[in-house]
C-alpha cells in the first residue's frame, strides 16, 4: 500500500470520480447481518480498510463473509456465529471504532461481547459512555477488564426508555442494533438522524424490524424475536463526495462526482454555492467546479444532521484559505478537530485557532480548553511542504493542499486515507494530479 507521495502541486483537478457505499454505513450494515437468522447481501461496498477490519472481526466470530469477485458485493452468513478469543479481537480491531457496535448483535447472537480499547481518528476523546449506558439499560452486564470491556446478558436483553444527552451517531446505532431483537419496546429520545442512520433503519426494516422515526429525534422500536437477512445497496458516501467538491474549489478545478446524492448534501451544497463554487446537480451525480474569479469568505458552523457535517469541514478549510477575506469555522461536534491546520499554515495559510465559540450558538466546548473555532484569512498562496498526515479527513485536506500549492510536497502517512477513500490514488491520477510514489507500507 502507498505510504508516501511526492506531489507536484499547482495543477487543477479535472475529470470524473465515482463514489460508492458510505464508509459510515457499510461497516454497520455488516454488523447488522449478525442479527439475521439467514444470510445477508450488501451491495456497493467500497474497498476501504474499515470494511476489511469489520470483515476480520465478523469472521473471528464465525460469520462467513464472501466477496463477489466482479462486483465486490458481500454475502454475510451469520448462522455459525460464536464467541471469539479476546486476544484475537484485540489484534483485529485495528484503528476502527466499529467493535463497540458489535455488542448488541453479539449479545443477541451468542450472549457475550468483548471490546478492546478502541481506535479511530484522534479528533477528540472519543468516549463510549453513551454506548455503555444504553447497553446497561437494555440489561447487559458490563465488566471492565485490563484488556478491554466484556459484556454478558444473563437474563437476555429487554426494551428500554433511553434519552441520549447528545444526538450521537454511534450511540443511536447501538440502540437500533440492540433494540430490534430485545424483549418489548424501546423509546429513544435525542436520536441522531443522519442519512447513514436512516439507511441502517431501512436495512433493519428489510430484516423484519419495526422502527418508527418520529419528529424531534424520537425513535420507537418494537422488539421482535427473529430477524431475517437483508439484500441492500448502501447509500453513496456524501463525505467523499464533498471532499472532491472542496478539492475542485481549492485547486481551481472541475470534478463530476458520479453517485453523489443531492438530498444527503443540502447543507454542503448551500455552503459551496455561497463560497462562489459552481454546481451542476443531475440524477447521475454532481459537478463541482471553480468558475474562475474570487471565492467568498464565510462563516461555517458544523452540527449534527441536517446541519453542516463535521467531516465536511477539513477539506473545505483548504478552499477557504483561497477565499477573499476572513472566514470562520466553528466546530461543535468534536473538541479537537483542527489539528490538521498546522501543516496548512506551514504551507502559507493563515489560520488561527480559538477557544471561544465563534458562531451563532455556544456549544458544549465553550469556556473549556478546546481550540474548536478557526479563523482563516485569505487568499494566501500555498507552497509545497513536507507533511505527515494526522488522520483520515485531515489527511485528505493535506492532499488537497499539496495539490493546490505551488511546488512539490512530500506527503507521508497516505495509507491512513485508505480507511475512508476507496482507490483515491487512482482517482487522483484520473483527475490529472501530478505525483510519484516515494514509499510503500505493508497492508
Ligand atoms: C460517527 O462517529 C462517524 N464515524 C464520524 O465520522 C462522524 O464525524 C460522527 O459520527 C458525527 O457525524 C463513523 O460512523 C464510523 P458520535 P461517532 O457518537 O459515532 C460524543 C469520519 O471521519 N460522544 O456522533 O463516533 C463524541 O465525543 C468519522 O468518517 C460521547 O461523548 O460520533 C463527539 O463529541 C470521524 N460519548 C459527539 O458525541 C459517546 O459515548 C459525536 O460523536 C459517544 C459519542
Amino acid at each position: 500500500m502507498i505510504g508516501t507521495l511526492r506531489i507536484q502541486g499547482g495543477e487543477p483537478l479535472r475529470g470524473e470520480v465515482t463514489v460508492r457505499g458510505a464508509k459510515n454505513l457499510v461497516p454497520k450494515a455488516m454488523v447488522a447481518a449478525l442479527l439475521g437468522s439467514t444470510p445477508s447481501t450488501l451491495r456497493s461496498v467500497p474497498e476501504i480498510k474499515d470494511v476489511k477490519v469489520v470483515t476480520d472481526l465478523l469472521s473471528l466470530h464465525g460469520v462467513t463473509v464472501s466477496k463477489a469477485p466482479e462486483t465486490g458485493d458481500l454475502e454475510l452468513d451469520p448462522t455459525n456465529a460464536a464467541a471469539a478469543l479476546h486476544a484475537d479481537i484485540d489484534a483485529h480491531s485495528g484503528d476502527s471504532r466499529i467493535p463497540i457496535l458489535l455488542c448488541g448483535p453479539l449479545l443477541h447472537a451468542i450472549g457475550e461481547a468483548f471490546i478492546p480499547d478502541l481506535g479511530g481518528c484522534k479528533i477528540g476523546d472519543r468516549p463510549i459512555d453513551f454506548h455503555l449506558k444504553v447497553l446497561r439499560e437494555f440489561g447487559a452486564e458490563v465488566d471492565k477488564l485490563p484488556s478491554g470491556i466484556r459484556m454478558t446478558a444473563p437474563k437476555g436483553l429487554h426494551g428500554a426508555k433511553i434519552d441520549l444527552p447528545y444526538p450521537s451517531v454511534g450511540a443511536t446505532e447501538q440502540v437500533l442494533l440492540t433494540a430490534t431483537r430485545a424483549e418489548g419496546n424501546t423509546e429513544l429520545r435525542g436520536a441522531a438522524t443522519e442519512p447513514e442512520i436512516m439507511d441502517l433503519i431501512a436495512i433493519l426494516q428489510k430484516m423484519g424490524a419495526i422502527i418508527t422515526v418520529q419528529t424531534d429525534r424520537v425513535i420507537h422500536i418494537e422488539g421482535v424475536p427473529e430477524l431475517s437477512g437483508y439484500n441492500h445497496r448502501a447509500l453513496p458516501d456524501r463525505i467523499e463526495a464533498a471532499s472532491w467538491g472542496s478539492a475542485a474549489l481549492a485547486t481551481g478545478g472541475d470534478i463530476f462526482v458520479r453517485g453523489a446524492q443531492q438530498a444527503d448534501m443540502m447543507a454542503y451544497l448551500n455552503t459551496f454555492r455561497k463560497i462562489g463554487g459552481g454546481l451542476d446537480i443531475t440524477d447521475e451525480g454532481i459537478r463541482f467546479y471553480h468558475p474562475g474569479g474570487k471565492l467568498n469568505s464565510l462563516i461555517v458552523e458544523t452540527n449534527v444532521h441536517p446541519g453542516f457535517m463535521t467531516d465536511w469541514q477539513q477539506p473545505l478549510v483548504v478552499a477557504l484559505t483561497q477565499a477573499d477575506g476572513v472566514s470562520i469555522v466553528h466546530e461543535t461536534v468534536y473538541e479537537n478537530r483542527f489539528g490538521f491546520t498546522g501543516a496548512l499554515n506551514e504551507m502559507g495559510a493563515s489560520i488561527q485557532l480559538h477557544r471561544e465559540c465563534l458562531g451563532s450558538v455556544p456549544c458544549r466546548f465553550g469556556q473549556r480548553n478546546f481550540l474548536h473555532s478557526a479563523v482563516i484569512s485569505g487568499p494566501t498562496p500555498l507552497h509545497g511542504a513536507d507533511i505527515n498526515i494526522p488522520d483520515l479527513r485531515g489527511g485528505f485536506s493535506h492532499l488537497i493542499a499539496a495539490l493546490a500549492a505551488q511546488g512539490d510536497s512530500l506527503v507521508s502517512g497516505v495509507e491512513l486515507i485508505n480507511r475512508g477513500y476507496e482507490r483515491f490514488v487512482q482517482k487522483l491520477e484520473g483527475l490529472g494530479a501530478r505525483f510519484e510514489v516515494v514509499a510503500e507500507v505493508a497492508e
